[in-house]
C-alpha cells in the first residue's frame, strides 16, 4: 500500500510542547490543591484544553463556575505560551523535516490534525507553516480526540480518503481518534501505551518513508 496523505499531530510528534503542555497543567493544578503526576498527563495529551481542565477538576472533586473556568484556562495557556515561547526552526524533532521533504518529494499531501489553538502559532515557530497542504487545528474542532473529527476533517481538506491516509501520534487519544476514523495509525512513543496503534516507532530519527510505509504494510 502506498499513502496518499499523512496527518501529523502537533505537540510531541513534530516538537517537544508536549512537555511544557505537562508542566503548565501541573502548576495549574496544585494550585487547585489537586495532585497531577505523568500518568494523569498521559490521558491528557492530546485532548483540548477545556477537556483537560475538567478532567483536572473531576480529579479534585471541584466544581467551578464557567468564568472562573476561563480564567484558569487563560492562566494555563499564558504559562504555556511563556514556556513555548523560545521555540526556533531547530528544534523541530529529529528526522521530522527530512520526512517532509520525503513526503512532498513522494508526491503524498501532508495535513497537521491538532487539538491545539496554538497549533500555526508554534509551527510559524518552526518555519513549517508552509510544509502544509492542511491545517485543522482546535480552533476548527467541535470535538476533542479521541473523538476521530479532527483527522476526518484533515482527510477532507486534503482530498484523500482515510483508509489512504496515515496518522502519526504521540497520544492514547490521538491513536484512538485515528483508529476510530478509518486511518492507519503509526504512534511514537512508549509502544506499551500507543499499543492500539498499527505500529509504533521511538522517533523519526532514523527512518525514512519507505521503512515507515513498509512497518505498516501488513499491518
Ligand atoms: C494537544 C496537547 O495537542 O493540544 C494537549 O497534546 C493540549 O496537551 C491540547 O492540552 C490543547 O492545546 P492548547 O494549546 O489549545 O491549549
Ligand atoms: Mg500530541
Amino acid at each position: 500500500m502506498r499513502f496518499k496523505g499523512c496527518i501529523f499531530d502537533l505537540d510531541g510528534v513534530i516538537v517537544d510542547t508536549a512537555s511544557h503542555h505537562f508542566v503548565a497543567w501541573k502548576k495549574l493544578s496544585e494550585e487547585l490543591g489537586v495532585s497531577f503526576d505523568e500518568q494523569d498527563n498521559e490521558q491528557l495529551k492530546g485532548v483540548s484544553r477545556v477537556d483537560s481542565l475538567e478532567f483536572i477538576l473531576r480529579k479534585g472533586n471541584l466544581v467551578l463556575d464557567s468564568n472562573t473556568k476561563l480564567r484558569l484556562m487563560d492562566k494555563k495557556n499564558a504559562h504555556y505560551l511563556g514556556l513555548a515561547d523560545q521555540i526556533q526552526p531547530s528544534d523541530a524533532l529529529p528526522g521530522i523535516v527530512d520526512l517532509m521533504d520525503e513526503l512532498k518529494e513522494a508526491g503524498v499531501r501532508i495535513g497537521l490534525g491538532s487539538s491545539s489553538k496554538n497549533a500555526e502559532q508554534i509551527l510559524e515557530k518552526l518555519n513549517l507553516i508552509s510544509a502544509f497542504d492542511a491545517i485543522v487545528d482546535g480552533n476548527h474542532l467541535t470535538l476533542s480526540k479521541p473523538d476521530p473529527e479532527v483527522f476526518l476533517k484533515g482527510a477532507l481538506a486534503l482530498g484523500v480518503e482515510p483508509a489512504d491516509c496515515l496518522v502519526i501520534e504521540d497520544a492514547r487519544a490521538g491513536v484512538e481518534a485515528g483508529i476510530t476514523g478509518g486511518f492507519r495509525v503509526l504512534g511514537v512513543g512508549n509502544a506499551d501505551e500507543l499499543n492500539q496503534a498499527h505500529a509504533v516507532v521511538p522517533g523519526f530519527g532514523e527512518l525514512n518513508w519507505n521503512e515507515i510505509q513498509n512497518l505498516l504494510l501488513h499491518k
